[in-house]
């Protein structure tokens, strides 16, 4: 019998709250130090009571780990650092008996290379039907000692590997991440039946969707024309990149030329049919866009009625803590969104970006670091926290569903002085530490402050006690561990559960947007309401009046509102 709670009118997505699990650093359910599937189900109580209605889940296959999991050896299979099939059935089963919603990562625009498909491509000839599964080509100059183009790795470095035929020197393969990251040829109709039979297997486990990653990648511009442009991860360089589609950005006209390796027209038609693929399946399977294109019109095609269900809004998390840019994105997204009939969505930080709580406390609070270390300027972590628990009323206020990085609801700051020795992000190695990568913010999550590794680790320990989590934490996680945090008024932990209880009560994941007579971006000031809430947000820096007699059903901080005022650096919600 289902627990849901019935939707009359929309789907479930188009309004959840949905909770990014990163398995490696959630909870450690065997003590070796890794997190795993039975920790999942272990805390699937806990994210039930904060309130959120789904859980996506980074990936936990079959990998070597080259880019920790995003390089799947096979796409059926748990790895072992995870547990197994049915560890991953009973979290399932659990988490829908809980009423919670799972989505699964999917990631089709490579695989590793030790898939067995990549294995059979390098014992097989070049124009085999094993290599033609892959980008293989010859390459350039004399010998083909030349890579076939001139891209460039997002992760840097060059985009090609050449591999070894019979003892020499042979063809070309194209991985615009890691080495051990070959792109599949997506036209291929292999590839297609085999990653359609992938979304079945999960399907009929009885996942309620997946989040689809680098999404806008898969196809690739007819001849593999050389480009000049650099790609990176999301950044905040005036590249091909997230950072393009900011606000501060949107009067900017279009790469020209456009990247040859993303958001080609021809993606449509995969999403297309993989959206014929969920119909098949009952109660609203839906399909995530990890997509990142120049313009919100573009991000729109993505969400048609009969691609996708949702594209992440990495517009807004780049916005960063300033007031027009978060307003020119809340506008945008709507907009955009509003022109293919599709609910928006609503992100501050995942397991690609820095920590929002980091990013807000640095000097210039709409900059983008690619990760932060002992070297560079360190947050102020106060001022960070108090602007990140004000964004966070602002992003459950707004319409739509919204994403939510495991960690953020503590109000965890990024690891900013983790060690070059303890980092394993790819980009820090093939940047060589001049990107500094991820890691940063997928450190373990702190449950027990007075327990070793914060109580990342449960279970039986092992002979001398539990392994270290697999990242070191910094002592500063004592203080957001999560049972010093249960239970106390003012903590970010409770600020989200009564967040998410009076965002459920009055529904405003299906209300209505409309911006305030308050709403003054250029001086600071974030207004609007929505439904029977009104949203203030101060992110300037004067104290700001509150309408008289205004009824505060919640404030970003306990201090954040006194004698009628708002002050900096916060958000109350009142009555409307
Ligand atoms: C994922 C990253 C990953 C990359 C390659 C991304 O967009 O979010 O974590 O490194 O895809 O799969």
């Amino acid at each position: 019998m289902s627990t849901f709670q019935p939707t009359p009118t929309k789907p479930w997505w188009a309004s959840a709250v949905i909770y990014q699990i990163y398995p490696r650093s959630f909870a450690d359910a065997n003590g070796d130090g890794m997190g795993d599937l039975s920790g999942i189900s272990g805390k699937l109580e806990y994210l039930a009571a904060l309130g959120i209605n789904a859980i996506w889940l980074s990936p936990f296959y079959l990998s070597p780990q080259a880019d920790a999991g995003y390089d799947v050896a096979d796409y059926r299979r748990v790895d072992p650092l995870f547990g197994d099939l049915q560890d991953f059935d009973e979290m399932l089963s659990k988490a829908h008996s809980l009423g919670l919603r799972v989505i699964v990562d999917l990631v089709p625009n490579h695989t590793s290379d030790e898939h067995a498909w990549f294995q059979e491509a390098l014992a097989s000839p070049s124009g085999s039907p094993a290599r033609d599964r892959y980008m293989f080509r010859d390459g350039r100059g004399i010998d083909g000692v030349e890579p076939p183009n001139n891209w460039r790795s997002i992760f840097g470095g060059g985009a090609w590997t050449r591999v070894t035929e019979n003892g020499v020197p042979g063809q070309w393969y194209l991985h615009l991440f890691d080495t051990k990251q070959p792109d599949l040829n997506w036209e291929n109709p292999e590839v297609h039946a085999e990653m359609e039979s992938v979304l079945r297997f999960w399907l009929d486990r009885g996942v309620d969707g997946f989040r689809v990653d680098v999404a806008h990648g898969m196809v690739k511009a007819a001849g593999l024309p050389d480009w000049e442009g650099q790609t990176a991860m999301v950044s905040g360089d005036e590249t091909n990149t997230l950072a393009s589609q900011s606000p501060a950005h949107q009067q900017k006209p279009a790469m020209d030329p456009p990247s040859p390796f993303f958001d080609q027209d021809g993606v449509h038609e995969i999403y297309r049919a993989w959206n014929r693929v969920l119909k098949e399946y009952d109660g609203d399977r839906m399909l995530v866009a990890e997509a990142w294109v120049e313009q919100p019109e573009r991000l729109a095609l993505y969400v048609r009625p009969d691609e996708m269900q949702q594209a992440f809004n990495f517009d807004f998390l780049l916005a960063g803590w300033d007031a027009q840019r978060m307003a020119a994105a809340v506008d945008n997204s709507l907009l955009a969104n509003a022109a293919v009939g599709a609910p928006a969505t609503w992100v501050l930080s995942n397991h690609d970006t820095v920590r929002h709580t980091s990013r807000f406390g640095l000097l210039d609070p709409t900059a983008f670091p690619k990760g932060i270390s002992a070297e560079d300027e360190q947050p102020d972590e106060a001022l960070g926290l108090a602007r990140a628990r004000a964004a966070t009323l602002l992003m459950f206020a707004l319409p739509g569903s919204a994403y939510v990085y495991q960690g953020e609801e503590l109000g965890l700051p990024e690891h900013t002085t983790l060690e070059a020795a303890f980092r394993q992000d790819p980009s820090f190695f093939r940047t060589n530490g001049v990107e500094r990568g991820r890691d940063g913010c997928r450190v373990p999550l702190p449950w027990k402050a007075s327990e070793p590794g914060y109580g990342f680790s449960s279970g039986t320990p092992k002979e001398g006690g539990h392994a270290a989590p697999w990242l070191p934490q910094p002592p500063s996680f004592a203080h957001y561990a999560a049972d010093t945090e249960a239970g106390v008024a003012g903590s970010t932990v409770e600020l989200y559960r009564s967040a998410l209880e009076v965002r459920a009560a009055h529904a405003l994941g299906v209300g209505t947007h409309a911006w305030a007579p308050q709403h003054d971006p250029g001086a600071g000031v974030v207004a609007f309401s929505n439904g029977p809430i009104t949203v203030l947000v101060n992110a300037g820096s004067v104290p700001l009046d509150l309408p008289p007699a205004a009824e505060v059903v919640l404030a970003s901080t306990l201090d954040s509102v006194s004698q009628g005022k708002l002050a900096p650096n916060s958000a109350v919600w009142i009555a409307s």
